[in-house]
């Protein structure tokens, strides 16, 4: 059917519509909960879940069906994991040498021409196992935000400034001593619609290749006394406070390099009772 510039379906349709669809993450919606609202609901939770735990029940350190953090109730697994084999899936997964990462690539300021904005940071740490044993050789990717909280990514449009001299990822192996090190710039907190005004604390997002493809865990990396983390249903899904403490760096002074960067030192551990939480998957 040919439609007229003056046909109403016309017109309107070049009114209403804009040429790109504006991203998700733009639109509000008018059902969206307060802040006030979803800190109480983590609070009922927590409480809900010391409760199971006081009547004698095994409840998971994660709670992953956490209705504060909203999209996690549609995306959550509610099947158990599917237990595959490490040695067939080696067949097929990609692989890593140490000779395919460089040095270069643990430098996150090093990547364009010109120095991005922001605080510079040395983060360092060591990747162990629940006996206390490093795990060498292991692959560690970080990817985050630029110093004013936005990430180089379709979805994020919200208004703060991209910075051309930072994308915000970056990746290293361990060494011997299982420890990583990463220089880089201090992420912002950013808004993500969560809720109403929805913050997320600042945070380093971290992949970890164990020794196996089937290994990988992937976590987030926070900073110390940070004031959004009583507002944050991610890091609130873990429901425990020793938990979520376990993923807070802190500032070390040896580690901070004079007239350059401040030093913070997280250590993840992959196994056992002092394990690093981690994401089941698709956080955000
Ligand atoms: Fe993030």
């Amino acid at each position: 059917m040919l439609i007229e510039p003056n046909d109403e379906a016309f017109s309107s349709a070049a009114i209403v519509e804009p040429a790109v669809a504006a991203p998700e993450s733009l639109l509000a919606s008018a059902d969206m909960p307060s802040q006030h609202e979803i800190v109480r609901e983590i609070a009922d939770l927590h409480a809900a879940a010391e409760a199971r735990i006081a009547a004698g029940e095994d409840v998971p350190v994660t709670m992953v069906d956490f209705a504060p953090y909203r999209s996690s109730i549609l995306r959550h697994p509610t099947k158990n994991p599917r237990l595959v084999d490490p040695e067939s899936i080696e067949l097929w997964s990609p692989a890593y040498g140490q000779r395919d990462v460089a040095l270069i690539e643990s430098d996150l300021t090093l990547q364009h021409a010109g120095q991005p904005l922001g605080e510079r940071i040395t983060v360092q740490g060591r990747l162990l196992d629940s006996w206390g044993r490093p795990l060498r050789n292991q692959l560690i990717e970080i990817w985050q935000a630029n110093a004013a909280g936005r990430y180089i990514h379709q979805r994020d449009q919200h208004p703060a400034p991209l910075d051309p001299n930072f994308t915000g990822a970056g990746r290293t192996v361990t060494n011997d001593d299982g420890e990583y090190s990463f220089t880089t710039i201090k992420p912002g907190p950013y808004p993500w619609k969560n809720h109403i005004n929805a913050w997320r604390p600042a945070h380093i997002h971290f992949s970890l290749f164990g020794s196996g493809f089937t290994q990988r865990i992937i976590t987030q990396m926070y900073f110390p006394s940070d004031p959004l983390f009583a507002l944050d249903p991610i890091y609130n899904s873990i429901r425990s406070q020793r938990d979520r403490d376990r993923l807070i760096a802190s500032y070390d002074h040896d580690l901070t390099v004079p007239e350059f960067s401040m030093g913070y030192r997280w250590d993840i551990v992959v196994d056992g009772p002092d394990a690093t939480w981690f994401e089941p998957e698709d956080e955000h």
